[in-house]
Parts: C-alpha cells; structure tokens; sequence
C-alpha cells in the first residue's frame, strides 16, 4: 500500500484529536459545568459561549450530584501566570504560592502536553495547537474551581482510588505539602523543599487535594504552553470565573542565554555557535523565533486594552522584579487584591539577597542574587547572537524598553543597564 508522509501526519493529528475527544467524553460526568444561581456571578450567564457539546452539558442536568460551582468557589479569585519557560516564572509563583490563602498549582498543562502530544512537544502546526489549547483551557477551567479530579484524566499511569504520585512538580505547591494534604510538616514551615515534600507526604490524595483548594480565596495557576494571551480569551471571559492574568516578560536575549545553560541538549548547537563563534548551518532558530512572536503577540493585545481584559491584565518585567522584589510584589499583590503576609516577605528576603551560603543556593533556581543576575546574560552571549537576536526580536524589544546594543563595547560595558525604565500599570 502507497503510504504517502502526508497521509501519516493527517493519521496522527486525527489520532490527537480522537484521544482528547475520548477523555473529554469518558470524563464528561466530572465536566458538567452549573450555571450559577447568583446573578452578581453569572451577568453575562445568559450568553453561552461554550461549544454545544458543554452547553448540552450543562442543560442536561447532574449539577446536583457535583456541585463544583457552589456559590463561594465563584467569590474565589483566579490568578493565572502566563508565561514562558525561564523567564522568570517559578519566582513569582512562588511569591503567590507561598501565601496563606493562595492555592497554587505548578503547570497542569504538562499533563495536558505528555497525553496528548507525547514527542511533538515542539510541534507547532495549527491542529495541534488548538487540540491542545481547547484541552488546556478545559482543565484550567476546571483547576480553577478545584475540581482536580478532572486533572487524573490526563496522569499517567491514571490515579487509583483518587491518589497518584505522579502530578507534576506537586512539591512546588505548598497546599499539597501541607494539612491536610500532608501531616509531614508543620503550617508555617518556609523553608520547605520540594524534594523533601514529594519523599515525605508519599502518594498525593486528590479528595483532600480538592478540600484543600475550596478552603482558599485564591487559586493561582502558572503555565508556560499557552503561547499567547488572545489563546486564553475563553476563559478570560468565562463568567463563571473571577480570572486575573499576570503576564510575566523578560528580555528575550536573556531568556536565550538562560535556556542555553538549562536546556543542555535542545540548545547544543547555540553552544557551538557561541564556542566556536561562528553560527552552525543547521541551527534551529525557531526556538528564538517563537518567543519573540508569541510576546509580541500576546503584548501587543494586552497593551491595547480590549474590553475583555479590562481589570485582568498586569503585564511584569522579569528585571522589574529582579531589581525591586519586595515594591514589584506589593504591586501585583495590590492588583490582585491580596494582602502582603509575613510568609510572602520572609521568602522575598531569603530568595532574592545575594548570599554565598551554600546551603541557600539552587533552591528555586530563580532570583537569587537577583539584580546582578537580571543582566548577566550580556556577559555569556557572543555579540553575534545578541546581534541577531535583536534582529529577530527587535519589535518586541523595543515595545518592552530593553534597549539594542551596537557593538561589544556596549554589549560588555555592565556599567549602562540596557533595561529602559518604563512602568507597566495593571489595565484597571
Ligand atoms: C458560603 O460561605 C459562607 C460564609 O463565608 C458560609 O456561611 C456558607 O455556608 C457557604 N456556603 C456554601 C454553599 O458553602
Ligand atoms: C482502591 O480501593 C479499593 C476499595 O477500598 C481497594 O479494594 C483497592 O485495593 C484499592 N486499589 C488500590 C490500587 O489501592
Ligand atoms: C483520601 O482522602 C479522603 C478524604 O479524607 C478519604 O476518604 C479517602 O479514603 C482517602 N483515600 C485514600 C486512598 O486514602
Ligand atoms: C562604559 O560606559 C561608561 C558610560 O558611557 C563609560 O564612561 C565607560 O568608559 C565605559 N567603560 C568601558 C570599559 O568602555
């Protein structure tokens, strides 16, 4: 049989799509959305703007045997962190997490991602993209009201009797690490390690993961596979949800030269390039490419304040937060609506002042030694990729004030910052 390679990637995608069509259907009993019965939550609840697939859901009854959407879990707040991989996103999401009345989740997505794009983790095609994205906002609609039960649908190997040990990254949630997930530590422990957390509290108990969440004003999720904010509209909009969107940049030269050193293998030729200083034939620029389009993008739309953002959008530099830890966080705090607590401060001061202690290095990987570290890209990129990266990305360079350089003196001399200082005020 003539097989063409066409045909192969049609086959896959359809396979995708089936997968996920499958686990939405097979899970659809935990799916059924309630409409709200209070009108200060529901305003816009009149028009549907799901598929007819949840609508039928929802006018289809069963809302009494899951009650997910009580009234109080729609007074929550929902804080999305969008962002992307090294920019900056652990730190402030553990500034969130490390609240009291903040439920935090570290990127449910990869679930989403490993079930139903195993190995195409960088494809980019436009099937792919929304299989995934429609699966994503479903799962972030539903971690958002604390329903994790719909989270096991998309762990391997599927949860048993509701336990797993296999949720990604649980220990850099301190709600799962704590009662009454987990009796291993005590409530106001700060120092908690996520190593210590996933060795101590032993298999993670989904019932008590969901209570856990209800009992919190505040459910915070970070993710870095949504490419853009206009992907999230839907949700955004969701007026059974109380979303607040924190979109975190950093300068893309720098999340380049921090990729380099994290990602050893996906980035070995950039490394080359910078070794031998001359650019290998067979580079893959999308790496670069894609960051830079997706910021702009994504920017772009929410610097325009559409309506549909209004009140739910802060845009934060990365270097901001480098060079301003304890003020940056007061101000995305008040955008929030969250109050300062001592936890919050307390981690800012251990994660953030340059210290030599061994014993505090590598904890979260993120900005320690902070405001030296927001700029030491300079020092380990060759000006040739500086160069080119600006060539790429200068759009979205200049929207963000990270100022080009044009030439190495400039690139080296560490005495002129290159971050322009430019205030990003939440779109109130
Ligand atoms: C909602 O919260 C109020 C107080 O905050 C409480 O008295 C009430 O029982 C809660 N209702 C539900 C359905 O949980
Ligand atoms: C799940 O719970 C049932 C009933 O309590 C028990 O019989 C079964 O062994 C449990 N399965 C696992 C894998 O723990
Ligand atoms: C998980 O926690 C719930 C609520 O406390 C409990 O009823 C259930 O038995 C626990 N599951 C397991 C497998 O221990
Ligand atoms: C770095 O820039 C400053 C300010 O422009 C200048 O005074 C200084 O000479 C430069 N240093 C070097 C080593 O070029």
């Amino acid at each position: 049989m003539q097989c063409s390679w066409k045909a192969v990637i049609l086959l896959a995608l359809a396979s995708i799509a089936i997968q996920y069509t499958a686990i939405r259907t097979l899970t659809s009993k935990a799916f059924q959305l309630c409409q709200l019965p209070s009108p200060q939550n529901c305003g816009l609840g009149g028009q549907e703007t799901e598929p007819p697939f949840e609508r039928a859901a929802v006018a289809g009854g069963g809302c009494d045997d899951y009650p997910y959407f009580s009234i109080n879990a729609t007074r929550k707040t929902h804080i999305l962190i969008l962002a992307t991989t090294r920019s900056g996103s652990s730190f402030v999401g553990q500034l969130l997490n490390q609240h009291q009345e903040v439920f935090y989740l570290f990127e449910p997505l990869y679930h989403v991602q490993t079930t139903l794009i195993p190995r195409l983790s960088h494809s980019r095609t436009p099937t792919d993209r929304r299989v995934m994205l429609g699966a994503s906002r479903d799962l972030l609609r539903t971690c958002f009201d604390c329903d994790l039960y719909f989270l096991e649908s998309y762990i391997k190997p599927t949860p048993t009797n509701h336990t797993t040990d296999k949720l990604f990254r649980r220990g850099a949630s301190r709600a799962l690490c704590q009662q009454p997930v987990c009796d291993a530590f005590a409530t106001a422990d700060v120092n908690l390690e996520e190593g210590d957390c996933v060795k101590k509290c032993g298999a993670l108990n989904m019932t008590l993961a969901t209570e856990a969440c209800r009992e919190k004003r505040y459910v915070a999720i970070k993710i870095v596979r949504v490419a853009e904010i206009g992907d999230l509209r839907a949700l955004v909009e969701d007026p059974r949800l109380n979303i607040k969107v924190i979109q975190l940049v950093r300068d893309p030269r720098g999340i380049l030269s921090s990729r380099i050193e994290t990602f050893r293998d996906m980035y070995r030729l950039w490394r080359i390039w910078r070794a031998t200083g001359r650019r290998p034939y067979n580079l893959d620029l999308s790496p670069l490419t894609v960051v830079c389009d997706d910021f702009l993008n994504s920017v772009s739309t929410g610097l325009s304040h559409p309506y549909w953002l209004k009140g739910k959008y802060m845009l934060v530099r990365y270097e901001d937060m480098a060079r301003n830890p304890l003020s940056k966080t007061k101000e995305i705090f008040d955008y929030l609506g969250l109050s300062m607590d001592k936890n919050v401060e307390d981690w800012i001061r251990a994660n953030t002042q340059g210290s030599n202690e061994p014993s505090a290095k590598h904890k979260f990987g993120t900005v320690r030694d902070s405001a030296a570290n927001a700029e030491s890209w300079r020092l380990r990129l060759s000006y040739d990729m500086v160069e080119y990266t600006q060539t790429v990305c200068r759009k979205v360079l200049q929207q963000l004030g990270y100022k080009s350089v044009r030439s190495e003196e400039e690139l080296k001399n560490m005495s002129i910052s290159l971050v322009q200082d430019k205030t990003f005020v939440p779109f109130l």
